[in-house]
């Protein structure tokens, strides 16, 4: 089965290239060579390329940049994935993205199901909304997968961020009073390849709107701390830093970050079989792959 991957050297995009299962070709595209947001560049590399499914891994995924680059954020984010939808409905094949805790308030307290409201709080947050309201419109056949915390061995992200202050300093200031599920870009690749099989097999899917995180659910703290007890473990750091735990006030951004983004993933569960990776566990895939570099 040949499948179309955009956004194919991010975070998530580098993994499904790298993790692509026996019996399908991956033909994965970065920004230069497709530009999402350009919906005639779209039509003709889909006309071209032929796909039997799209996986769609691009996104403008700056949070803070979006506050104030709103169309670019709203181009790539909505737009993109209209023009997606409307090649993936033209060549009548299913497509497969992803979407983002952002989506909601984060003033819950319970883990966030696919049912409940949401209430971006920013302009990141808002146009991946606006993305997964065009896929619902523009394409019958499409699963969003929600996530959050992404990390993995390539692109920047808090893991890498962490060890490069973790080998600076002697302890540090992380913020304490945010939850949230951490999840690897190689675990969220393996779950769009575990439904593109099923699709392959069966035929078709349980189509609609699942989250995918990582567990247990954790504070940007306890990342941290965790992050320096194993790069410590594994010779990566000479000690382990001291994590103090600060408030959100205390770190402010341009994009207010949810406090609470848990979700519930068992809606994929049962339809799927598809279950959260413990990300401590991916965590150290991770970072044996970060130390053989
Ligand atoms: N990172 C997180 O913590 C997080 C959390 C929740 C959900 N997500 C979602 O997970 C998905 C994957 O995120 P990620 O962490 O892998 O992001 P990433 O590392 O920033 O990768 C996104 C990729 O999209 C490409 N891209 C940007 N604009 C494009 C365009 N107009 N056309 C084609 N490609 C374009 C980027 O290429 P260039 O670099 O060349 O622009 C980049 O390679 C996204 O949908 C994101 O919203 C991420």
């Amino acid at each position: 089965m040949r499948v179309l991957i955009t956004g194919a050297y991010g975070q998530v995009g580098h993994e499904l290239m790298r993790l692509v299962p026996a019996g399908f070709e991956a033909i994965g595209l970065d920004s230069a060579e497709l530009d999402i947001a350009d919906a005639a560049q779209v039509a003709a590399v889909v006309d071209r390329v032929q796909p039997q499914l799209i996986i769609n891994a691009a996104a403008y995924t700056a949070v803070d940049t979006a506050e104030s680059e709103l169309q670019r954020a709203y181009a790539v984010n909505r737009d993109g994935v209209a023009n997606l939808a409307q090649a993936a409905q033209r060549s009548e094949i299913p497509l497969l993205h992803i979407s983002t805790d952002y989506v909601f308030s984060g003033d819950a307290t319970a883990p966030y199901g696919e049912q409940d409201a949401t209430a971006p709080t920013g302009v990141y947050g808002a146009s991946k909304l606006a993305g997964e309201l065009a896929l619902m419109e523009g394409c019958s056949r499409y699963m969003i997968l929600r996530t959050s915390w992404v990390f993995g061995a390539h692109g920047n992200n808090f893991v890498k961020t962490m060890l490069r202050l973790g080998r600076e300093r002697d302890e540090l200031s992380v913020v304490a009073d945010q939850q949230g599920c951490p999840t690897s870009a190689a675990s969220i690749a393996c779950a769009l390849w575990a439904l593109s099989q099923q699709y392959r097999d069966r035929g078709t899917l349980q189509w609609g709107l699942y989250h995918y995180s990582g567990l247990p659910a954790c504070s940007w703290q306890a990342f941290a701390q965790e992050i320096f007890a194993q790069a410590h473990e594994l010779g990566m750091l000479p000690r382990v830093p001291v994590v103090h735990g600060i408030s959100t006030a205390q770190y402010p951004t341009p994009a207010k970050r949810p406090a609470w983004s848990v979700m519930d993933c068992s809606r994929l569960q049962q339809a799927q079989q598809i279950t959260p990776a413990d990300w401590r566990t991916e965590l150290r895939a991770v970072l044996l792959e970060l130390a053989g570099q």
